[in-house]
Parts: structure tokens; C-alpha cells; sequence
């Protein structure tokens, strides 16, 4: 068991969630995280072991199977008792396509994803927070959320609208216990998760070092919603 402050991330291989493991190991937390492919995450617990001498906890699985989230928690509970920190970051958008040809089996795996495997974790972690009356929980959501809703995009922008619901009300509910949940907006990102890059779009190392200085913020301040976009969403 570890004194230091530990962090649950989804999706820490690749894109967004691995430089927020990074910058989070940087900043002495112990991390635990899953994604489906073995061979990016342990490419991951190399780097950080060479770079920064430190270990983290890595499980393989697919969120879109309830079993496999069960797992995690578990693999988490294991090591250990007390959780600072979730942040819902695994995400996907494979299909673009009219809602009348949305595969009724992408809709399920985007919903377990980005919805039911938040709602799952919060239900394994919120009563350890709420007795440690401290915890702090991000979700990370799209523009699709808010102002560019697309055609196109009925899967993904449906269910990151039901964990933009979901933080909401975990909002509502934690903060009587003294934790924070931020929904963080996120626009257009250079990841592995769009085909071609777009110079005018961000890095997921720049949102990464957003996301991590809204865990320092004093005790007292709670922000429910953070939106980060690059510059070219408002000024074309
Ligand atoms: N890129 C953008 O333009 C953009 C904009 C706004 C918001 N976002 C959001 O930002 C978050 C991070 O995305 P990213 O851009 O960093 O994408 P990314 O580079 O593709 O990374 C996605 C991460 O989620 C994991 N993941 C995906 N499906 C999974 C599954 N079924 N089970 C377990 N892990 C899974 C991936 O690992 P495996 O593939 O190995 O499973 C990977 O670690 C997502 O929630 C996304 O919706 C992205």
C-alpha cells in the first residue's frame, strides 16, 4: 500500500490519457489504467520506468464489456484503499454516418464506453470518497456536447451526452461530500483518434497540463464545467 496520491485513468495507452498519465506521474501520483491494446500499455509502463523511474499499474481490457470494467475496479481495489482521482477519458468514434445507418451495435459499445463504464466506476469508488470526504472526478467530453452538435456523429454524440448528463448529476451529488467533478469540454485534439492531424487543433499535451492544474486548485473551488478549444473554433 502507498501513501502517495492515487489516480484512476481510462485509456492511458495512447492520445490524451497517456500524457495525462505522464504529466500525473510527474507530479508524484501512483496511476492505474486500462485499454485493450497489451502492447501499448506496456509500452507505456517502459517509458515511465525509464524515464522517471516509477511504476504504474496497467490491466487490459475492453470497456465495452461490464465484465472487464468489474475487473478493473477490482485490480484497483487490490492495490488500493483509497482513490484521489478518476478521470473518464477512454473514448472512441469509429463511424460516421446518418443515424438511420448508426449499427445498433456501435451505439452499445460507445454507450458502455464513454457511459456505463463512468456510471460503474463511480458506483465501485464514490463511498470510498465520500468517507474520505475528498476525491476529485473528470469527465472527458467533446464539443459535441455543446455548441457543435454534427450530423453524422448519432453514436458519439449521443453517449457523450449521457455522461455530460451523468457528471452533472454526480456533481450535484458528490459535492455535499466534499468532491469535485469537473465535465471538461474538449475540441478538436491531434490524437490517434482522428485519421489526419489538423495543424489548428490542439495537442493532448496542452489539454493534458489544463486537466491537471484543475487538481490543484484550492480545496474550496469546485468548477463543474471547463471548456478547451483551439483557437480557430472562435474565430471562424
Ligand atoms: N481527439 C479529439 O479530437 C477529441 C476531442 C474531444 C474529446 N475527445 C475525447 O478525448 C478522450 C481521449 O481521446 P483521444 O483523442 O486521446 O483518443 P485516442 O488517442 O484514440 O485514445 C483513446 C484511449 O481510449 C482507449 N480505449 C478506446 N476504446 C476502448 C475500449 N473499448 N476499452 C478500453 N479502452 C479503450 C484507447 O486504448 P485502446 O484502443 O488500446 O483500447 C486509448 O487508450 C476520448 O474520450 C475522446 O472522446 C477527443
Amino acid at each position: 500500500m502507498s501513501n502517495t496520491k492515487v489516480a484512476i485513468i481510462t485509456g492511458g495507452s495512447k492520445g490524451l490519457g497517456k500524457e495525462l498519465v505522464v504529466d500525473l506521474v510527474k507530479e508524484g501520483y501512483s496511476i492505474v489504467t486500462t485499454a485493450r491494446s497489451n502492447e501499448e500499455l506496456n509500452n507505456l509502463k517502459n517509458e515511465i520506468s525509464s524515464q522517471f523511474n516509477r511504476e504504474i499499474q496497467t490491466l487490459t481490457g475492453d470497456l465495452t464489456k461490464k465484465d472487464d470494467v468489474f475487473a478493473f475496479c477490482e485490480f484497483v481495489k487490490e492495490q488500493y484503499t483509497s482513490i484521489d482521482v478518476i478521470i473518464n477519458n477512454a473514448g472512441f468514434n469509429t463511424t460516421k454516418t446518418l443515424t438511420e445507418t448508426t449499427e445498433i451495435a456501435e451505439m452499445e459499445k460507445q454507450f458502455a464506453v464513454h457511459a456505463m463504464t463512468p456510471f460503474l466506476i463511480y458506483k465501485s469508488f464514490v463511498a470510498q470518497m465520500k468517507s474520505a470526504n475528498h476525491g476529485y472526478i473528470i469527465n472527458i467530453l467533446s464539443d459535441q456536447v455543446r455548441d457543435r452538435t454534427r450530423g453524422g456523429w448519432a453514436a458519439y454524440s449521443t453517449t457523450k451526452h449521457a455522461l455530460y448528463g451523468l457528471g452533472k448529476v454526480m456533481i450535484s451529488e458528490a459535492a455535499e461530500n466534499g468532491i469535485k467533478v469537473t465535465n471538461a469540454i474538449i475540441g478538436g485534439m491531434n490524437s490517434t483518434f482522428r485519421n489526419e492531424a489538423r495543424e489548428e487543433y490542439l495537442l493532448p499535451t496542452d489539454v493534458a497540463s489544463v486537466i491537471v492544474q484543475l487538481l490543484k486548485i484550492p480545496k474550496d473551488i469546485f468548477i463543474p464545467e471547463i471548456i478547451i478549444y483551439p483557437k480557430v473554433y472562435l474565430t471562424k
